[in-house]
């Protein structure tokens, strides 16, 4: 039987916020997967469950806030006992693209501030390999066009430039690479462009698991397999 594609972001989005107890200083993602964890969270903190946030949006932050969470700046934790957050492509490996929202150079920074990673996604998301989605690049508004250049000289076929700008007033562009075949070694040539504030790749290594949900219900996975 189908399912509301919806139907299956509340239900991964939800099971995420399980891993959440009390007293944990959690790490907001941005989009429309996690914001069904937010929104679990925020009925759980008015039923008791006592936690600090940071966000990874002005979006989420607003979400979460109105919700009766407390939300601070990530400098204000220094750290993060778990995150969660959506993704826009997850492969084998758990290498993610993320930035559909243009929101990926916060959720790098809150990711990486937790050991627990954990990633909500509808079953859709789940792919082979990287690149079909595109490749989201937050870019400094000095010099796009050559940043854009070097973007295409390591093999994407065009760069994109977003209307919309990012929380930071950054520029998003989304660079079409193809099929990725080693996402690890271009998240680390788009890296060393100077003036390419951050991309949307993020390693699997920063995976803890990933809630995926269809119509059969919700799968967690972990690199190693089924938890
Ligand atoms: C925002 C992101 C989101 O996590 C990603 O786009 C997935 O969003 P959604 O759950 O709405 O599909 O990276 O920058």
């Amino acid at each position: 039987m189908s399912q509301d594609p919806e139907r299956a972001k509340e239900q991964a989005g939800r099971h995420a916020a399980g891993y959440v107890s009390d007293d944990m200083r959690v790490g907001l993602g941005t989009g429309s997967t996690v914001r069904y964890t937010i929104l679990e969270l925020g009925e759980r903190a008015k039923a008791g469950l006592d936690i600090v946030c940071t966000a990874t949006s002005q979006q989420t932050h607003d979400l979460a806030s109105s919700l009766g969470l407390r939300v601070v700046p990530p400098d204000q934790l220094g750290g993060l006992d778990i995150a969660i957050d959506g993704a826009d492509e997850v492969d084998r490996d758990f290498n993610l693209t993320k930035g559909g929202g243009g929101a990926h150079t916060r959720e790098k920074i809150v990711a990486e501030m937790a050991p627990r990673f954990i990633v909500v996604v509808d079953r859709s998301k789940m792919v082979d390999h990287l690149g079909p989605f595109g490749t989201p690049l937050e870019v400094l508004d000095f010099a796009p066009g050559l940043v854009a250049d070097k973007v295409r000289s390591l093999g994407a076929a065009h760069v994109d430039t977003r209307e919309a700008r990012s929380d930071n007033g950054n520029l998003i562009m989304d660079a079409h690479f193809g099929v990725i075949e080693d996402p690890v070694w271009l998240g680390q040539q788009l890296k060393r462009i100077t003036g390419l504030v951050e991309h949307g790749i993020f390693p699997g290594n920063l995976v803890e698991r990933v809630v995926v949900a269809d119509p059969n219900g919700v799968e967690v996975l972990t690199r190693f397999g089924p938890d």
